[in-house]
């Protein structure tokens, strides 16, 4: 079986449980605060650990009390950490999460993330091999594309989760085999927003003609979308009682590179893991919800 490797942040989220956000000013009192392991990269080699693939993680941590603790829990997920890497003298990854009763809104302080360099993907001799490399954009762009090229040179399968959004993924585009944006950042890709719904796969396939990187499209509630030679596929969600949306297009993104690692084809990969990205929403917490295998087959 080929391993995923993850590059990518490592965070501390810190999750504050409020009616509504404070205004500018004011001082709300809030109803609970819980920490939990996050980072779009730790995130994602959770999601792909927890299904059973073997997964390194590539990323930065600061000397902090923090840095320790998330250290320990990705090894307790089974996750090789000797690339996870200790800097002095800086924090580690924060994101304040407030969470609303329907939505999120977050503010991420990546301290060591931003010091992830070309050096560190030295760190990884298994890009030698044909791996799975999953990388997504909360750490230096230069580093991701860096990663990307080099694990494309050595005939790995590259997986690109753009998120948060940046330009210069255009340039990252070569080196890139699969694309998972939300719907906003698929619209970044474009450059363009998509005024009606109606729109939305033919400005898919348009792109999809124009570049040679499979595009799966994550869409919340409306399912997920990708294109096939000449058509565009939508995988309807199931309907679950919503309690934390933070993390769902991570652990699809885990879970995709996963069932790809086990040599499923894309589209069984793609259903498999949009299963695993609905019951993640189930309960509060980026990882908390993110299934094993087990409990996909059984959803
Ligand atoms: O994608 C969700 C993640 O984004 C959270 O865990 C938070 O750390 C932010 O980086
Ligand atoms: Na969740």
């Amino acid at each position: 079986m080929k391993k995923v490797i993850v590059l990518g942040s490592i965070n501390m989220d810190m999750v504050m449980e409020t009616n509504r956000l404070p205004k500018v000013g004011e001082t709300l009192l809030g109803e609970t605060i819980d920490y939990y392991v996050g980072g779009k990269g730790a995130n994602q080699a959770v999601a792909a650990s927890r299904v059973g693939a073997t997964v390194s993680l590539i990323g930065k941590i600061g000397d902090d009390t923090f840095g320790s603790k998330v250290y320990k829990h990705l090894e307790n997920e089974q996750i090789d950490v000797s690339a996870v890497t200790t800097e002095k003298n800086i924090f580690t990854g924060v994101a304040s999460i407030f969470k609303l009763k329907e939505d999120n809104a977050i503010v991420v302080l990546p301290g060591a993330n931003m010091l992830l360099d070309n050096a560190d993907n030295d760190l990884n001799n298994k890009l030698t091999t044909k791996d799975v490399l999953l990388t997504q954009l909360e750490i230096p762009t230069e580093t991701v594309k860096n990663g990307l090229e080099r694990a494309k040179k050595n005939g790995a399968t590259t997986i690109l989760n753009p998120a948060p959004y940046n330009e210069k993924v255009i340039d990252m585009l070569p080196f890139v085999d699969i694309i998972t944006p939300n719907e906003t950042e698929f619209e970044g890709l474009l450059g363009h927003s998509i005024g009606e719904a109606g729109q939305f796969e033919k400005e898919m396939l348009d792109w999809s003609k124009a570049n040679d990187t499979q595009l799966i499209v994550t869409r919340g509630g409306d399912g997920i979308s990708y294109t096939t030679e000449d058509k565009v596929v939508t995988i309807p969600a199931k309907k679950v009682t919503i309690v934390d949306t933070t993390g769902a297009g991570d652990t699809f993104n885990g879970i995709l590179a996963a069932c790809l690692a086990k040599g499923m084809t894309v589209s069984e990969a793609i259903e498999f893991a949009g299963k695993g990205a609905t019951l993640s929403i189930t309960k509060l917490g980026a990882q908390t919800g993110m299934p094993t295998l087990e409990e996909i087959n059984a959803f």
